[in-house]
């Protein structure tokens, strides 16, 4: 099907403001939309880097080389690396390059060889998966082959058109180790971070859609030497520009100036604990990482940027709620909104579920105090709705929730999931509920109709 007509049948089903916003963009750009990402109602734009177009046509080369009279080439991906092939009776069989990864069906030295396709592997497909194999043996021998696929194939851009937002991840490195992180898997592939270069050249993937607001997050964006050209050029074009960032880099005062004349509007900055030697030690596991943290959110409020605190409940900082709030207040007053969230079950937190996922029973007994203190005393909290914990098991502090202060219908995704006992909920057309991986992993917390 041509791209575009696809990119119509894409679009429908979506709610109708949704879809009209998305026929706003030109045809070029909207071509390139695919569906995906955390959010029923985002989507991905991506352009191919000039590594992908590389990597295209070494992939290309070796598809042809391994094809025979039974299966042919039919396509290559760029993230992972993948080759697509199908045979005469119109059966696909695909071999996708990972960095690391279990359910591999071969391993070279450096890639995971895995596939997919229906069905048994009959002795033809075994055969051709066993080509690509000792071809991409081959290939890697040459230090630049593989270095070649391994580097960013896509620039990409997650987009929200309901929220009219999009956000960037210029590159995956960080300086914190959080093993809980949702951005790194590190048992994923190489090839998904994108190139902040990559992103200046390809900038109209973002400023020629219909957004209001850009985040750019990570990673770590304050590593990127280029940052302050990014925030400076989308500030240019009118967006609203959000910094993600563990707030490390903002302690210089010069480096905040600079951010903030670029046209840095928002800093939501990681704090995860109010206590220096646990943050330093169990969450970002860098020394001196949290007075300087705590320092960078001292500068972004002296800067008078909007300062918000996001700080992710999980099982090394579940007992402070309270004391957290305490810390923010004494020290920030109203300058800072924390931002609540609960561990997401994605990225490597999903890999280590049982060492950072508590139970839902377990926080809240912490948690629900700790709202109470934050309404009595003032302190700006917003629980978020899509990795927070839904409104009915934080009675009676639901107040603090997204969910409560949202308004009109939510479109949530499907890794989300309801209960019966939801149905008739106040809340039903705007609470996702819960992600299903935590229902697996622990169960029913007590989710309830609230009336
Ligand atoms: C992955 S970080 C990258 C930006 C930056 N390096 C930082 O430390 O904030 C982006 C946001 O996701 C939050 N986050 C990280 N892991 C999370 C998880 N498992 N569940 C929910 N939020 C998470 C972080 O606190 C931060 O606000």
């Amino acid at each position: 099907m041509h791209l575009v007509s696809r990119a119509r049948a894409q679009l429908h089903g979506l709610p109708q403001r949704t879809a009209r916003k998305i026929r706003l963009l030109p045809s070029r750009l909207r071509a390139r939309l695919g569906r995906g990402g955390d959010d029923d109602d985002s989507f991905e734009l991506h352009r191919v880097t000039r590594h992908g177009a590389a990597i295209e046509a070494t992939l290309r080369a070796l598809g042809e080389r391994v094809a025979d009279a039974t299966w042919s080439l039919a396509s290559v991906a760029h993230a992972p690396p993948a080759l697509v092939f199908t045979d005469v009776g119109g059966r696909s069989l695909e071999l996708r390059l990972h960095a690391d990864e279990r359910r591999a069906y071969a391993r070279t030295r450096y890639f995971s060889l895995v596939y997919r396709g229906r069905g048994e592997l009959d002795e033809p497909a075994r055969a051709l998966l066993d080509r690509v194999v000792e071809a991409v043996r081959g290939l890697e021998l040459r230090r630049d082959a593989r270095e070649a696929l391994r580097r960013p194939a896509l620039t990409r851009v997650h987009y929200y058109p309901s929220l009219w937002r999009a956000e960037l991840r210029p590159s995956l490195v960080c300086n914190h180790q959080c093993g809980f992180c949702n951005s790194v898997d590190r048992a994923g592939t190489d090839n998904t971070s994108q190139g902040i270069d990559d992103l200046l050249a390809n900038l109209e993937l973002i400023t020629r859609l219909p957004v209001l607001s850009v985040a750019i997050s990570g990673g770590e964006p304050t590593l990127q030497r280029r940052l302050p050209e990014l925030i400076e050029r989308l500030a240019a074009c009118g967006v609203s520009v959000e910094l993600q960032t563990n707030g490390m880099a903002l302690a210089e005062r010069e480096y905040t100036t600079r951010l903030v004349r670029a046209g840095l509007r928002t800093a939501l900055i990681s704090l995860h604990s109010a206590r220096p030697e646990r943050s330093d030690d169990a969450i970002t596991r860098l020394p001196g990482a949290w007075s300087r943290t705590v320092a960078g959110i001292d500068e972004a409020v002296r800067a008078g940027l909007r300062v918000e605190l996001s700080h992710v409940i999980h099982r090394h900082n579940a007992d402070e709620t309270r004391e957290y709030l305490e810390f923010v207040r004494r020290r920030w007053g109203r300058a800072a909104l924390v931002r609540l969230a609960f561990v997401a079950p994605t990225g490597d937190a999903r890999a280590q579920a049982a060492a950072f996922i508590p139970r839902i029973e377990e926080v809240v007994p912490h948690l629900v105090p700790a709202l109470a203190y934050a309404r009595r005393a003032r302190v700006r909290v917003l629980m978020i709705a899509y990795c927070g914990i839904p409104p009915c098991l934080i009675q009676p502090e639901h107040g603090v929730s997204e969910v409560a202060r949202a308004r009109g219908d939510v479109t949530f995704s499907d890794d989300h999931r309801k209960l019966p006992a939801c149905a008739g909920c106040t809340y039903e057309r705007r609470c996702p509920g819960l992600w299903t991986r935590y229902l697996e992993l622990h169960g029913d917390p007590g989710l309830r109709a609230m009336t």
